[in-house]
Formats: C-alpha cells, sequence, structure tokens
C-alpha cells in the first residue's frame, strides 16, 4: 500500500480486500486494537466544517490508544497565515499522520509532496475515499455477498461520487448515475472507471431516466446538491435538480428491498425527504459508524 490515502484509484481490489478484512475485526472485536496505535499521534487539517469525519478519526485514534490534535480552519489556515509546504514540513516533525479536509484537491496533493508521514484525504472538492470505503463496506455488510450488486446514484456528480466510482469499479459493483445535464462526474474519472469496471464484468453507465436509473438497483444512493463550497448556487442547484429528489412517488418502482444511503448531512426535504431517509429502508446511520470501523483500519495499515 502507498504511504499516503488519497484516492481509491491508488488501491489494488486486494488492498481494498485487506481493508475491510482488518475494519471488519476491528468492529467486532475493538478491544483487541485498543493498543496498537499507542503513541502514535493524527493532525486534522480541516478547512471545511464536519460530524462524521471529524468525530470518526478523533474517536478511531481514541480507540486504537493514539491521540488526534483537531486543527480547523481558524487554526492553521492553509496556504494563508503560511505556505501549505511549509505546514506539511513542520507538521511532519510533530506527528504520524495527517488526514486533511480542504477546498481544492491541489491542497493535498501539495501537504503529500511536502510531508514525511502518510496523509489521508479526509475530503477534497473533488474526491472523498474515506466515504467510498466506508460505503462499499456497508454495503458488502448489509447484502452480505460481492457480486450482482446495482448502486444506483442519483443527484450531483460529485466528490462522493467520484469515489463511489473509482470503488465500484474495483470492488466489481454496477452502478448507475443520474444526474441533471451539467452536474455529470469528472470525464476523466468516469472514463477512467469505465475501463477499470468492463476488466471486472461490471457496468457503470450514465442513465438519463431516473426511473431506469433505480430499476433493479439494491442500493438507491444520494448526497447534496450543493456541497460545501457550493452554496451559493444553491438556489440554481434547486431548479436545476428538480424531479431528482429521493421520494416515496420516485421509489414506487424500486425493487422490494432496495436500501437507501446518503453519507450525510442531509439536505432533508431537498435531495430526500424525511419519510425516506427515516424509514425502514435507510441504512445511513450504519454507513456513518462504519466511517470509523473503516477509516481505524486504514490507520492501523498507514500509522504503525
Ligand atoms: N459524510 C461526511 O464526511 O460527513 P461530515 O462532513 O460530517 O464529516
Ligand atoms: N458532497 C458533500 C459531501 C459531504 C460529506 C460535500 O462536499 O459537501
Amino acid at each position: 500500500m502507498k504511504k499516503d490515502f488519497i484516492t481509491i484509484k491508488d488501491l489494488s481490489r486486494d488492498e481494498i480486500k485487506k481493508i475491510f478484512k482488518l475494519a471488519s475485526k476491528v468492529k467486532e472485536a475493538p478491544k483487541k486494537f485498543s493498543d496498537k496505535l499507542r503513541g502514535k499521534a493524527l493532525g486534522l487539517v480541516f478547512q471545511k466544517p464536519s460530524n462524521r469525519t471529524r468525530v470518526s478519526f478523533e474517536i478511531g485514534m481514541y480507540r486504537l490508544g493514539g491521540y488526534c490534535i483537531y486543527l480547523g480552519p481558524d487554526d492553521i489556515k492553509l496556504g494563508a497565515r503560511e505556505a501549505t509546504k511549509d505546514i506539511a514540513k513542520t507538521l511532519s516533525r510533530y506527528l504520524d499522520g495527517i488526514a486533511a479536509r480542504t477546498y481544492s484537491h491541489q491542497d493535498i496533493i501539495d501537504l503529500v509532496r511536502n510531508s514525511t508521514i502518510p496523509v489521508i484525504n479526509a475530503l477534497s472538492d473533488l474526491l472523498h475515499p474515506c466515504q467510498a470505503l466506508a460505503d462499499i463496506f456497508t454495503i458488502k455488510e448489509k447484502l452480505k455477498r460481492s457480486k450482482n450488486i446495482k448502486i444506483a446514484f442519483i443527484g450531483d456528480g460529485n466528490n462522493v461520487l467520484h469515489s463511489l466510482l473509482y470503488c465500484c469499479a474495483k470492488s466489481g459493483i454496477n452502478l448507475s448515475i443520474s444526474t441533471p445535464k451539467g452536474y455529470e462526474p469528472d470525464g476523466d474519472i468516469l472514463y477512467e472507471a469505465k475501463k477499470e469496471a468492463e476488466n471486472n464484468r461490471v457496468s457503470i453507465a450514465i442513465e438519463e431516466d431516473i426511473k431506469k436509473c433505480i430499476q433493479g438497483a439494491d442500493i438507491i444512493y444520494t448526497d447534496v446538491w450543493a456541497s460545501m463550497g457550493k452554496e451559493s448556487e444553491k438556489e440554481k442547484r434547486l431548479k436545476d435538480f428538480e424531479g431528482f429528489q429521493i421520494n416515496p412517488k420516485l421509489l414506487e418502482d424500486a425493487k422490494p428491498d432496495y436500501l437507501i444511503m446518503h453519507c450525510l448531512p442531509a439536505h432533508r426535504g431537498e435531495e430526500i425527504t424525511d419519510e425516506v431517509i427515516d424509514g425502514p429502508h435507510s441504512i445511513v446511520f450504519d454507513q456513518a459508524e462504519n466511517r470509523m470501523h473503516v477509516q481505524n483500519a486504514l490507520l492501523l495499515m498507514l500509522l504503525k
């Protein structure tokens, strides 16, 4: 495995399996791992707000016997108070790892280039790899199978979808995507994921008809329409995404045992309704919990 975890593109299928295997062990018997990162310190360099990612990394490190320090937007001021490379070089002298949440993906790359310690991408505008790993782990845990799985992603072609694209392609999961025009995922990522999916004999496809997109899907996945940093586009997006809400009407034709996923935070009443996210098909909080178990496996592999 590489020193850093920036994108699922860098992981092999076997490495993903290894992470999931360890995550299951950590989830099953956390006490066995309570000492494994004793003396290790992780820095959270966050430019954006966070609930799940921050808390799961902080409590994850605590449960593994290590220490975590949160460096929020007003502490470090990445690139504003001092150059990103100076931050990376300084933190490398104190810490054993950095988990960074940034606006620009380039900031993550700059941290990686200038750090001597592992850097984990805790969300950038381009990718959210920790999320996608936990998502696929959750899906396999719930469905209890690894083959013949279909995810329908409805909504914005954003960071969460980009990482899901890589993770589905590598893990052999079919992915059908429905977005409004102009909100498709990045063309290069889509191309790369499609090629890898073909090698693994699964399909990744953009589907204009939402009903067709969710037809036969085991998982129906959505995310906010205006991600962090896109708040000023909210009004325009609310109009552009009309018809892309996950609501009971849309789900009438879904397969009977479909599951609902959302990385959270959700904008209830926009991309998803209360009935759906609070309903019996929703697994969004199991998904949130698994962020910690999967990240703990990652931390054990990268920081040990
Ligand atoms: N899903 C996720 O990353 O949530 P937070 O933004 O709350 O960390
Ligand atoms: N796409 C969302 C994900 C939040 C976890 C965002 O970037 O804001």
